[in-house]
């Protein structure tokens, strides 16, 4: 019998896998599966010389809506440099696709592409600025290059050289604003609201999110439909197996951001009714327009504060809030809030903060506040600078980080103004009282979790405590945590309301 794409993938079989996602995708452009599957091979793919066969699927990667331009980015990234022209010859780099769709569609963040991709900036500019009618291709590219500073909010360094007129998009937000900008200024104005926002922390948090919605993102990746409840209760068969109809499910995304999150479950979760909550209007704006740049109807946006959920009057099947709660001055009114609008039966996926995964944050906060950066672009583009050029040699790790590479990712990684940190411990006592059940980590969020069971801390944990086989128990991973440090990226878990 031969073996699935994903089957090949899991055991290291890339090339083979590749080719068995490709047969698919030709045969159904639309397959989920199989783009998800390719998607995550041309992330991981990396070769010291350029690639036809590589370019190719990338390419038609950024000519697929459903693809995840997020993931394909590294592995563009890797095409970009290996090809990069020696003598960094503009007519050859203007005539690159990859190049442009790249700029477009994915954010870089490869410090050493960065280099380049400003250098080429200077250098597309001085050539706009010297022709009177420049070629088609330097326009295309002064265009993707703009897009790239828009998605990344203008954090590579500025040019004040560059005077306004078409070289200009490429440096500093234009002064007409973008049509998305204008819709979203109309889209929030009609987002209702729960209730104002009073608590004080949830005012400055709030005004941080209005003035950098995140995550400013660009494509909303196809994935298979799922049965979450059925998929949570296969991962997790502790769980009390409650049903609750026919009905469509009601899925609470507190801490909604800009919706990427919230959008990925209204278009894959079947039959679900997503409420997206958060406190920044900016954010759910972003949300709104995508919802409908993306034809989804199962949604709707509202402005308030995790803490006045009760005020909805409404109860709800499913919850999710990633990244949201160790923002908040008392995260675990937070979680009784979300916990008092469940039904009995329903799941909360949540994430938060790791102490132990967040060191060099820790430190990049306090070097931050000893040297006072304020948390605008100018403090942002100074940090970087610092970090980059090794003047804070230690903390030069921070370019591996994913949220090192715009102006609302850094900022919500290292200027944040109020965050908290797990360890296993907090977390035990978060949950205490709550009226929730632990149910498991997961370290593999989107895919079924058992399938990777073989790996990791899961793997581990079942070693270590083989009598223990929901892998469930906080007093067992806590002591693992003990014994193992660098276990947890972070703490994603599910819990079912009791
Ligand atoms: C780091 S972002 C995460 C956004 C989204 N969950 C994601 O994973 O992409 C945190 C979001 O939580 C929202 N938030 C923080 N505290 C909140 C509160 N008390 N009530 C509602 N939303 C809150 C912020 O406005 C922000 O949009």
């Amino acid at each position: 019998m031969s073996l699935s794409g994903d089957e090949l993938f899991a055991a290291g079989r890339f090339d083979e896998a590749m080719a068995a996602y490709r047969q698919i995708l030709a045969k159904d452009p639309a397959d989920a599966a199989a783009r998800m599957g390719l998607d995550a091979i041309l992330e991981r793919a990396r070769t010291e010389q350029p690639n036809a066969l590589l370019r190719e699927l990338l390419l038609q990667a950024y000519a697929d809506d459903g693809a995840n331009w997020e993931a394909v980015g590294w592995g563009a990234a890797n095409q970009l440099l290996v090809g990069w022209p020696q003598d960094n010859d503009l007519a050859v780099l203007a005539a690159d696709p990859l190049l442009r769709e790249f700029l477009r569609k994915s954010l870089n963040r490869d410090a050493a592409l960065e280099r380049r991709l400003i250098a080429l900036r200077r250098a597309v500019a001085d050539a706009l600025l010297a022709a009177e009618a420049p070629g088609e291709a330097i326009v295309a590219l002064a265009d993707a290059l703009a897009e790239q500073a828009w998605h990344n909010e203008y954090i590579w360094s500025d040019d004040a050289t560059v005077p306004d007129g078409s070289a200009a998009a490429m440096f500093r937000p234009s002064a007409t604003p973008r049509a998305d900008v204008i819709e979203e200024r109309r889209l929030a104005a009609e987002i209702p609201e729960i209730a104002p926002i009073i608590d004080a922390v949830s005012q400055s948090v709030a005004a941080m999110y209005e003035a950098n919605p995140y995550p400013r993102w660009t494509h909303l990746a196809r994935r298979p439909t799922v049965d979450v409840r059925a998929a949570l209760l296969h991962d997790f068969p502790h769980a009390a197996p409650v049903d609750f109809g026919d009905g469509p499910l009601q899925v609470l995304m507190p801490g909604a951001g800009t919706g990427q999150h919230p959008l990925t479950v209204a278009s894959s979760y079947a039959g679900a009714q997503v409420t997206g909550v958060d406190l920044s209007r900016a954010s759910l704006a972003y949300g709104k327009r995508m919802a409908s740049r993306h034809g989804i109807a199962n949604i709707e946006f509202l402005r308030g504060d995790i803490l006045d959920l009760a005020k909805l009057g409404r109860t709800f099947d499913h919850a999710e809030c990633v990244g949201v709660l160790h923002h908040m001055a008392d995260p675990r009114a937070g979680l009784m809030a979300i916990s008092s609008v469940l039904r009995p039966g329903a799941f909360l996926r949540l994430g938060l903060y790791g102490e132990g995964a967040r060191t060099l944050v820790v430190r990049a906060r306090r070097d931050i506040e000893a040297a006072k950066l304020p948390a605008t672009l100018d403090g942002l583009r100074d940090f970087r600078r610092r970090v980059m050029t090794g003047q804070w040699r230690r903390l030069r790790g921070l370019t591996e980080w994913e949220d090192f590479w715009s102006a609302s990712l850094l900022r919500d990684l290292c200027f944040h103004v109020q965050e908290h940190r797990y360890t296993v411990s907090r977390v035990r006592s978060f949950l205490e009282g709550s009226g929730l059940n632990f149910l498991g980590f997961e370290f593999n969020v989107g895919a079924s979790q058992r399938a990777d069971a073989g790996a990791g801390p899961l793997a581990l944990y079942a070693a270590r405590f083989p009598s223990e086989r929901t892998l469930s128990d906080l007093a067992n991973w806590e002591q693992l945590e003990r014994e193992k440090s660098g276990l947890f990226p972070g703490y994603a878990f599910v819990c079912q309301k009791m």
